[in-house]
């Protein structure tokens, strides 16, 4: 029997093969997996139950319920109704997403047609879905308007405003955002670059979004994973300023995402000092007592809930060749030079993992030598082929990611019960340590 058959008996309901790009991926998705479950296996038995060749996304569904109930709960202030947006890119995997629903995200920001589609076949109408991408096609502006009864779009130039109109017929019920370019200066990737109005140039356009819109918003991104919280203050001060010399007053202010997870040599501060943040400063802005306040979380939400388990085909030397890569799982680990908390998982031959950790860079699976990943990661120095590692904060920007480059495009998912490596939501954020092993 072919080894390829042998492995296909062992699926069961918790296990799914995914390939993302597959047209018919929703279908099967949704026929695989039970989202009735609440008790769920962990990731050591699945590891010796699966022996797997593929990389493995193990889902937290704990800590995605964690996550959502923090935001729902603690961001909002007395003064203001509150709306938490989860950023859909961050993870469009349709577990994750249930999940989150589950948790009481009805709120969705979305940026394509897919994206749409998505969510509107998963929830329909008890979604609300916000067009928050600053730049959108005439197709979708289109479609999102009259097939999906969106909105609420963003924007961050008078030429927007036009496409917007022009495509709506005029339409007197739209939600128009003013998309403010604003410093990145605290975060580990710049979103300040492509979009965004400078805000000494915005005065002029907020009036004629204001003319135009039932009702309007100002809005911002602060840069993905945000060190620190005073770039909202600084954002929200910089809004206050154009609304100011506007003379408009806001219907939505809507920090936007940037939120943080915890990773090895980025531990941020607590999550709760970044909301006192936003909303001391919001009490200074003078807003009308309906103004709504939003925020579109996508890593904070989504990131602890999901490790990767990579195989190790290779070492050599302080490089060990995974089984996946920047072009699958772990873009972010190339070139932006991300650095993730892992564990190594050995299920075979008699040596233990050793206790003595060195680092190591990564190779991925595919011909191109940008396909590595420098690190470092601190694992057993004894690590060799065949042992596993489970790589942590890989909820977010992960799967979204993965291209079908050299083939490699195939994985597995699987739900757990196994705390994070590292949590946001714990009592007390940790330092992460410089290795943990685990070992038969
Ligand atoms: C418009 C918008 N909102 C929200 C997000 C989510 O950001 P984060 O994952 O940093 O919270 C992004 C990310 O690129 C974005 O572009």
């Amino acid at each position: 029997m072919e080894p390829e058959q042998e492995y296909d008996q062992r699926v069961n309901e918790k296990v799914h093969y995914l390939n993302f790009n597959k047209k018919n991926k929703k279908e099967s998705d949704n026929s695989l997996v039970d989202f009735s479950k609440d008790s769920y296996t962990d990731i050591l038995s699945e590891v010796f139950k699966l022996k797997p060749s593929l990389p493995v996304y193990f889902v937290r569904p704990n800590s995605i319920k964690k996550a959502a109930q923090f935001f729902l709960q603690n961001f909002s202030a007395p003064k203001f109704a509150t709306e938490v947006l989860y950023a859909v890119k961050s993870n469009p995997d349709v577990v994750v997403l249930k999940h989150l629903y589950d948790s009481g995200i009805r709120n969705f920001d979305v940026a394509s047609i897919a994206e749409i589609n998505l969510i509107h076949d998963l929830f329909g109408l008890n979604a609300k879905m916000h067009f928050m991408h600053p730049v959108k096609s005439r197709e979708a502006i289109f479609e999102a308007y009259f097939n999906y009864g969106i909105r609420d779009f963003a924007l961050d130039s008078a030429d927007e405003l036009k496409k917007i109109l022009e495509v709506t017929n005029n339409a007197k019920d739209l939600g128009l955002h003013v998309r403010l370019a604003i410093p990145n200066s605290h975060a580990a990737m710049d979103l300040s670059g492509k979009f965004g109005i400078l805000p000494s140039e915005s005065v002029s356009l907020i009036r004629k979004v204001r003319a135009a819109a039932k009702y309007f918003g100002i809005c911002f991104h602060v840069g993905s994973q945000c060190m620190d919280p005073i770039e909202y203050r600084n954002a929200l001060l910089i809004a206050k300023e154009v609304l100011e010399q506007a003379k408009v007053k806001a219907d939505v202010i809507d920090v936007g995402g940037g939120f943080p997870s915890s990773y090895p040599g980025m531990t941020p501060p607590n999550l709760i000092s970044y909301f006192d943040e936003i909303f001391d400063t919001l009490s200074q802005l003078n807003l009308d007592e309906n103004c709504r306040i939003w925020c579109e979380p996508g890593r904070a939400l989504v990131a602890e809930a999901g490790s990767l388990l990579v195989r190790v085909e290779a070492k050599k030397k302080a490089m060990l060749y995974l089984n996946d890569g920047t072009y699958g799982g772990l873009f972010d680990a190339g070139f932006p030079g991300f650095i993730y908390p892992v564990k190594a998982i050995r299920i075979q031959g008699k040596e233990l993992l050793s206790q003595k950790a060195i680092p190591f860079g990564f190779y991925g699976p595919t011909c191109d030598s940008l396909d590595s990943m420098k690190g470092p990661f601190y694992l057993p120095e004894n690590i060799a082929e065949g042992d596993y590692i489970e790589i942590g904060q890989l909820g977010a920007y992960s799967r979204s990611i993965r291209t079908e480059f050299n083939g490699f495009n195939q994985n597995l998912q699987i739900e757990v019960s196994d705390e994070p490596l590292v949590s946001m939501y714990n009592e007390e954020i940790k330092e992460i340590k410089e290795a943990e092993i685990s070992a038969s």
